[in-house]
């Protein structure tokens, strides 16, 4: 199997920080970044999302721009990517917002072991998903998604999550807004104490595109330079 795209798209402040100090949504980007976050979505089939982004938020970002819901139409394309939760856990509070967005949500978490043993069942599937999918090592996790149809993937953050699929060496594509705040703090887009692995410092990312968005926010596109 062979696996998808996947490009990790975030709102930062100047200091790179993807939330205010005390934590949840920075509210950082302005309407040149929600286009751009828009046409990331209208490109994509599904998108990954932290389960602490989900429940600190409540809801995920959908396409509203009429241009873009015309575009997928004619593809042939559901409105919306499907919403991808990740968790290792099974508390998924009913009344979040998200349960109700006009999306598909799959769930991506482990296989059960209640008897502490890995036997790969799987658990049972929470109320508000359509599908599980086994959270493994990355490179099996997105070849999976890829085998069930979503070859485009987002992964929407959180800080946590990215790390995670950074460490993998999983993600093709970072697409930053940089937005005209210092928000100061832990909250960097890579957790500060996490270690990623070498190789992906200095030449690693190809600058694909930088534009003005307006607003003062600048969208930066840097490709993975994979070695052949
Ligand atoms: N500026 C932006 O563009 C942007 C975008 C997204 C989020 N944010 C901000 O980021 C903050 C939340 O980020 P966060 O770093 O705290 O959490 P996160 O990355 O959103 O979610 C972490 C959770 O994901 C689940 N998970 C499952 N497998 C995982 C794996 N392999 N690696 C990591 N996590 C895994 C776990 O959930 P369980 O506990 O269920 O096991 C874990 O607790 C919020 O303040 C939010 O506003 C900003």
């Amino acid at each position: 199997m062979s696996g998808p795209e996947l490009w990790l798209v975030l709102a930062i402040s100047l200091d790179g920080r993807l939330a205010p100090v005390a934590g949840g949504a920075a509210q950082l980007g302005g309407a040149g970044d929600r286009r751009a976050l828009e046409e990331a979505l209208a490109w994509a089939d599904g998108c990954l999302i932290g389960a602490s982004t989900l429940r600190k938020h409540g809801s995920t970002c959908l396409i509203h721009e009429a241009d873009l819901l015309e575009q997928r139409r004619l593809q042939g394309r559901a409105p919306q990517p499907v919403a991808i939760a990740v968790s290792r856990s099974a508390a998924w509070p009913a009344e979040l917002p998200f349960f109700t967005q006009p999306l598909e949500r799959w769930l991506l978490a482990p296989a059960a072991q209640p008897d502490g043993l890995e036997h790969g069942a799987e658990r049972p599937l929470p109320n508000g998903f359509q599908r599980q999918l086994p959270l493994q090592a990355w490179p099996d996790t997105l070849a999976s998604l890829a085998a069930a149809g979503l070859q485009r993937l987002l992964l929407l953050g959180g800080a946590q999550l990215a790390a995670s699929v950074l460490t993998a060496d999983a993600v093709d594509g970072l697409q930053l807004t940089l937005c005209p705040t210092l928000l100061g703090g832990q909250h960097t887009w890579i957790p500060a104490n996490h270690l990623l692995p070498q190789g992906l410092e200095r030449a690693a990312w190809q600058l694909e595109q930088s534009r003005p968005l307006g607003g003062d926010e600048v969208l930066l596109r840097y490709r993975r330079a994979r070695s052949a």
